[in-house]
């Protein structure tokens, strides 16, 4: 089992990789605030590993509330939120009891907004289990619902307790789901680590072919790049805005074609793909570089061209962007292969060249 820790002071907390540990009830023990918890997950992900969870919990002598949401991007909203809360309520949950969400990271970032708000804050697990939400969304703290206006719009920063990222649950995850968590993967070497990039390129056959071992490594080294950042940059005021390369324009293929559409790594994906192209409009990325980025993309099963909204329906979505300061536009951009940086310096009219160069 690999085993990291986000350093947080007195809200440091592990971060446990390896298959099997879904059954490995000793490892949520000391995590529970009390014996009261309460799981939420969805539809799909429920008749897959639910009953193993409340078996582990059973061992501690536990029986769970259970939260079962609708599916999918589309119900990240206030309506499926208020689900949580009226089942919290209902069944008198408590402040000391502990919420686990047990899915990818719509579930993720839902069940940690309700753990941020119910009675002003529980405590909360996380158990991902999309590749995308085992190296991203289940390690930092942010929590969200999507607005019509914006994705990831409301939302809060709270830390989980404990994140166990069972890797065998990425057994039953779809070809294209596993795609968009390669999305991700792709972004830690990009933004920081030029030996991973050559590391994905070596493995990326055998990462698709879902080789047990080498998605670990990819889990454990993207895990530890996120960690690292969150540590030293909690709040995004600085470093862990990088972590948003590609986002801007991806979120504004999300929102545009409407949640569910595209799934998030796959916007990303083409968000990445716009950014570079951009780089290299600035100078800063030779076009080499760019054919490297968009052959691994391809590799992974991603899109690397995004649709045709109209580079101005894409500027008008890009301006609801977080990093939006004084009404600037700010992006990630790359100053090479391995090495991102936040920049307000692309004018308008090289992000619409980028973004017509990168529509199908
Ligand atoms: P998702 O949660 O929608 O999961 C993808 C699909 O796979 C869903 O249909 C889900 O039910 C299903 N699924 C989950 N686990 C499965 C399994 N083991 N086997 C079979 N099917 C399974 O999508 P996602 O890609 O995990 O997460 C995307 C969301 O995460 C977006 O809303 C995005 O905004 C958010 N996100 C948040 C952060 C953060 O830091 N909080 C970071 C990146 C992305
Ligand atoms: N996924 C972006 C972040 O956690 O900051």
């Amino acid at each position: 089992m690999h085993t990291l820790t986000v350093e947080l002071a007195e809200r440091s907390y592990p971060i446990h990789i390896a298959p099997g540990l879904l059954q490995r009830p000793e490892l949520l023990r000391q995590h529970l605030a009390s014996q009261s918890v309460a799981i939420v997950t969805n539809t799909t992900v429920a008749p897959l590993y639910l009953d193993v969870l409340c078996q582990s919990l059973a061992a501690l002598a536990i029986t769970p509330l259970v939260v079962v949401l609708p599916d999918g991007e589309a119900h990240k909203n206030w309506q499926t939120l208020n689900q949580i809360f009226d089942a919290l309520l209902a069944a008198h949950c408590e402040r000391r009891t502990t919420l686990i969400a047990l899915g990818g990271g719509v579930v993720g970032d839902m069940g940690g907004f309700a753990a941020a708000c119910y009675q002003r804050g529980m405590p909360f697990i996380q158990v991902p289990t999309t590749l995308l939400a085992q190296v991203d969304s289940s390690v930092g703290g942010k929590t969200a619902i999507n607005h019509p206006l914006g994705k990831n719009m409301i939302g809060a920063f709270y830390q989980p307790s404990l994140v166990l990222a069972d890797i065998a649950t990425l057994r039953t995850l779809p070809d294209r789901e596993l795609s968009a968590g390669l999305a991700e993967v792709i972004k830690y070497g990009l933004i920081r680590d030029l030996d991973f990039v050559d590391w994905l390129e070596r493995h990326m056959p055998a990462l698709c072919r879902r080789d047990e071992a080498l998605l670990e490594e990819a889990v454990y080294r993207s895990c530890r790049h996120k960690a690292e950042i969150v540590a030293a940059d909690e709040r995004e005021q600085g470093e862990r805005a990088l972590l948003n390369l590609g986002h801007t324009f991806g979120h504004a293929i999300e929102t545009g074609l409407g949640y569910g559409e595209w799934l998030h790594g796959e916007a990303v994906a083409a968000g990445t793909m716009m950014a570079a192209v951009l780089s290299a409009r600035l100078g800063w990325l030779a076009a080499e570089d760019v054919r490297r980025i968009e052959a691994l993309i391809t590799a992974a099963g991603l899109p690397v061209r995004g649709p045709r909204l109209g580079a101005e329906r894409y500027l008008e979505l890009m301006r609801h962007d977080k990093k939006v300061q004084d009404g600037r536009l700010r992006l990630v951009l790359l100053a090479a292969v391995g090495r991102a940086v936040v920049s307000d310096a692309a004018p308008e009219t090289e992000i619409r060249a980028a973004i017509e160069a990168c529509c199908a």
